[in-house]
């Protein structure tokens, strides 16, 4: 070893001891008598000092001649410090240092590597290997870190068993866009990147595995958010001889475990809510359960009364805004510019101030009586002081807008606070979901999601309000796993298949391997998957998944430090037999 302690380990117990540390140079402080140096590992930082007359001329010659990010290694005496520096744990020691060597030199790098840094986002990603030496990044990796140990500790507990699946598999047409990979040695031919291990992981049920658990890369070619990347990692699980209430107990077991080991937070039990509620109540397949807020229906009061726009609408429904009834015009102005906006797709925002004196003031008083208002109030269980918040139109979109001002106004009004954790089941997804592009049915899950048998004969006159036994985690309105219980027979998975809109040959070409093993004693079984840089993100308490990754892509999918994607040469292009244009 070339050292004998850590920078961030030695404390005030360790006065006069003789240490040899390693580590890079994050500041260096000349006050000609005095120099100081802060010198960093991956466990802390530890202040060095050269004083003249003190420590050797040599030594501090060196000393004056580091710059940031050197490579030392130091040896000297623990001493006490005269001032103390109560915000680092090795802030009442210092080391008086007596030998010193450069191990390596570096040049000035291009951004301040500290908390608070200097360098932009792309900066930081073009040198992610520097970023990744500030301890705000590092902590986060050591975050996924403990993450990833608490779960393998879990999973192998309850005899879960770890399985690698193929990473170069077959494209499918369902779900998102697969990225492929072209055959060398079959020409014409690729593979594709798993989306997930979703069809082994059933395979393995069929083996008699009984209990996988994975935690695997799993590829989409989509459009990025903060909660999306190209490649993301999932703790993918599949359980046989189980009913769907197993699986929500285990792996609502595996969460409660991470937030007790990793947070030390106790969660309660988990509710539960039918998708349809959660649709209906926020406007949302993964509602933010942290606030209250919820949808109120208002067709029968609002309707009739003359205001056209209501009138001819699908839906009016409106929130209850708590304790806001004295926004002012400004502030209500701001609401309806933002449901306006071209993402949100509002065309316009009604509001009914519920004055502290009891009167009722809106901004359609046209159209309906200060009475006709109080029965609104009334409906959205308001008080004095409440502020209602109206949008009308077609449902779906109408749901949508009005849930993306609920979680608008949960932010600003400090409802979201990052530190509470409410967990949640959505239960009883729709099997199939309508695809306006294609003008066909989508499995909304995967096509492997059994439907529920009390639902199966609407299949054929009503798909879209058939149910599924398909599940979702949500936590704080972020959706971090989904699963279900699998269809485990031929002809259920067949007739799946043409509800979906493939023929037997494209069935049987696409997924004929899995159907050919359902003959074979395929158990009753299902599963779930976990984002987990998504459930990494939500425990450091950010948006952004990226913070988590260690290597992450940039919106546009990019890799900048290493320029992926990039050109290949034609000699490559040529082995691999793809024309060029
Ligand atoms: P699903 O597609 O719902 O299910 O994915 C499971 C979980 O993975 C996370 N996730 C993502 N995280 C980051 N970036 C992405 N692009 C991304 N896409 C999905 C989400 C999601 O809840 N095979 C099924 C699971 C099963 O049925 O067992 C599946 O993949 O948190």
């Amino acid at each position: 070893m070339l050292r004998t302690h850590q920078c961030g380990e030695l404390r005030i117990t360790d006065v006069n001891s003789e240490v040899v540390l390693c580590g890079w140079v994050q500041k260096v402080r000349d006050k000609g008598g005095m120099l100081w140096i802060d010198l960093r590992d991956r466990y802390g930082l530890i202040q060095l000092v050269f004083e003249e007359g003190i420590a050797d001329k040599a030594v501090r010659e060196v000393a004056q001649k580091v710059g940031r990010e050197y490579v030392l290694q130091v040896k000297g005496e623990v001493k006490e410090r005269f001032s103390k520096n109560d915000k680092i744990p090795t802030g009442d020691i210092e080391i008086f240092v007596k030998e010193l060597e450069v191990l390596n030199v570096s040049k000035v790098p291009p951004f301040i590597i500290e908390d608070e840094t200097d360098g932009g986002e792309d900066l930081r990603m073009k040198y992610r290997y520097l970023d990744l030496r500030r301890g705000i990044v590092r902590k986060n990796l050591e975050l996924r870190h403990r993450m990833m140990q608490q779960t393998r500790l879990y999973l192998d507990a309850q005899e879960f068993i770890e399985v690698e699946t193929p990473v170069l598999i077959k494209s499918t047409p369902e779900g998102a866009r697969d990225f492929v990979v072209p055959s060398r040695i079959n020409q014409g031919e690729f593979y594709a990147l798993p989306q997930s291990p979703q069809t082994f992981k059933q395979l393995l049920m069929v083996s008699g595995f009984d209990r996988y658990f994975q935690i695997v890369k799993c590829f989409r070619d989509e459009d990025l958010r903060a909660d999306r990347q190209p490649e993301f990692t999932q703790i993918d699980c599949e359980m046989s001889f189980i009913t769907q209430e197993d699986i929500l107990s285990t792996f609502e077991g595996l969460v409660k475990h991470l937030f007790e080991k990793v947070k030390g937070v106790t969660l309660g039990v988990f509710p539960r809510m039918q998708y349809a509620d959660a649709m209906k109540l926020y406007g949302s397949d993964k509602p933010d359960v942290r606030f209250d807020m919820r949808f109120h229906e208002l067709n029968g009061l609002a309707q009739g009364k003359g205001f056209a726009i209501f009138d001819q609408a699908e839906l009016v429904v409106g929130i209850r805004v708590e304790g806001c009834a004295a926004y002012t015009r400004k502030q209500t102005d701001e609401l309806t510019e933002y449901v306006k906006k071209p993402q949100i797709g509002a065309k316009g925002l009604i509001y009914v101030k519920y004055n502290m004196d009891g009167s009722l003031k809106s901004s359609v008083d046209k159209f309906y009586s200060e009475q006709d208002l109080q029965a609104w109030a009334t409906q959205m269980e308001a008080k004095p002081g409440d502020l209602l918040l109206v949008l009308s139109g077609d449902t779906h979109h109408t749901r949508k807008a009005l849930s993306e001002l609920r979680l608008k106004l949960g932010t600003d009004l400090g409802l979201r606070r990052r530190d509470d954790f409410k967990p949640l089941w959505v239960l009883d997804f729709p099997l199939l979901e309508w695809d306006e592009e294609s003008k066909r049915f989508h499995a909304m899950h995967h096509p492997f999601t059994s439907p529920k048998p009390e639902d199966m004969h609407l299949l054929d006159t009503d798909p879209a309000s058939v149910r599924a036994n398909a599940y979702d985690m949500v936590i704080n309105g972020v959706e971090v796993g989904g699963g279900s219980i699998r269809i485990h027979d031929r002809a259920t998975q067949q007739l799946m298949f043409t509800h979906l809109g493939f023929t037997q040959e494209e069935a049987k070409k696409q997924f004929g391997f899995l159907m050919e093993a359902f003959e074979y004693g395929a158990p009753p079984h299902g599963g779930i998957a976990f984002g987990f840089d998504r459930l990494c993100a939500l425990f450091g308490g950010v948006d952004s998944i990226r913070d988590f990754i260690a290597f992450p892509k940039n919106n546009a999918g990019r890799d900048v430090m290493i320029d992926s994607p990039s050109n290949i040469s034609q000699e490559q292009l040529k082995e691999l037999g793809i024309a060029l244009k």
